[in-house]
């Protein structure tokens, strides 16, 4: 076994269905891990086994870890809901769901096991916002967590940004306490993905030139694949002294925003008057 196999690893993927989690749990598969998921869908992706959860509802979450049980070397979270979908729906999915979800697991985790978790790089901003997110990612539990949002609303907006701050920030606050547990913790921030959520959602409510801004500077959306490969880097040990990272899989557009190659509020709009 070497440092970049899964062979013996005991995996965990939440949204196993499609997009990037369907090709995130076939690369585990591929590598020889024994991996476990769930989804609100049937995953036609064959692994040890999969369970309907549905990170919506606490009980839910706390049935599936509870069924798939024993210690984990991985967890890769991979669900997530558009803002096609009601706001606070999208911050239990895309967060209070995914945290619940997460602790849940963390004193399952063997230690050097990883978290790599799917944000955004519609969180690329995600400084900007950092003391309410904290306040947010601070709330004792699901519950509490939804009563904060259902009590800022001008922050939570649509729910997609904003929910992806937050886990964004959680993720790097939670790395930073659980270093010497020798857990850790990483999230991915990807542009465009061609994936059902693009294709069935995101084209509903944005002009194309808005993907193609986020879509710069190579110019075109990734494939799932090109997505699981470096969640799949960063729960391998060859990943043992990486946590904290919030990593842009974007083939350059937060280096090109932050060298002011890229001027993304010139793109969007000229994209809003297209
Ligand atoms: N597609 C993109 O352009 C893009 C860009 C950046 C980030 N992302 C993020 O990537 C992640 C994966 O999305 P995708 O693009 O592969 O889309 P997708 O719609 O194919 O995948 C989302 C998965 O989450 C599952 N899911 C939805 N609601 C759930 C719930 N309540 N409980 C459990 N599972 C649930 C779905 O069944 C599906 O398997 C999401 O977090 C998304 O926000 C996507």
């Amino acid at each position: 076994m070497g440092l970049w196999s899964y062979e013996g690893k005991r995996v965990v993927i939440a949204g196993c269905f499609s997009g990037i989690g369907e090709a995130t749990a076939r690369e585990l598969v591929r590598l020889g891990a024994e991996v476990h998921g769930v989804d609100i869908r049937q995953s036609p992706v064959p692994m040890a086994s999969f369970r309907v959860a549905d990170l919506k509802d606490p009980a839910s979450i706390d049935q599936a870890v509870k069924a798939i049980g024993g210690e984990i070397d991985g967890l890769f979270n991979c669900a997530g809901l558009p803002q096609t979908f009601p706001a606070l729906d999208v911050m239990k999915v895309n967060f209070l769901g995914m945290r619940h979800w997460t602790e849940r697991w963390i004193p399952r985790m063997r230690r050097g096991a990883g978290v790599a978790t799917i944000a955004s790089n519609a969180a690329y901003r995600f400084q900007d916002r950092i003391a309410a997110t904290l306040e947010l990612a601070q709330t004792p539990d699901f519950d509490a967590g939804l009563a904060w949002c259902e009590s800022r609303p001008d922050l939570v907006g649509d729910g997609y940004t904003f929910s992806k701050e937050a886990i964004v920030v959680y993720s790097l606050k939670r790395a930073a306490e659980l270093a010497r547990q020798g857990v850790r913790m990483n999230v991915t921030l990807p542009s465009p993905v061609a994936t059902p959520m693009m294709w069935d959602h995101f084209v509903k409510v944005a002009p194309k030139q808005v993907f193609d801004a986020f879509s710069e500077p190579v110019g075109r959306m990734s494939e799932p694949q090109e997505q699981a490969y470096p969640l799949v880097f960063l729960n391998s040990e060859a990943a043992c002294f990486v946590s904290g990272l919030a990593m842009p899989v974007d083939y350059g557009f937060t280096g090109g925003v932050n060298t002011g190659v890229i001027d993304v509020q010139k793109l969007l709009a000229r994209a809003a008057t297209a």
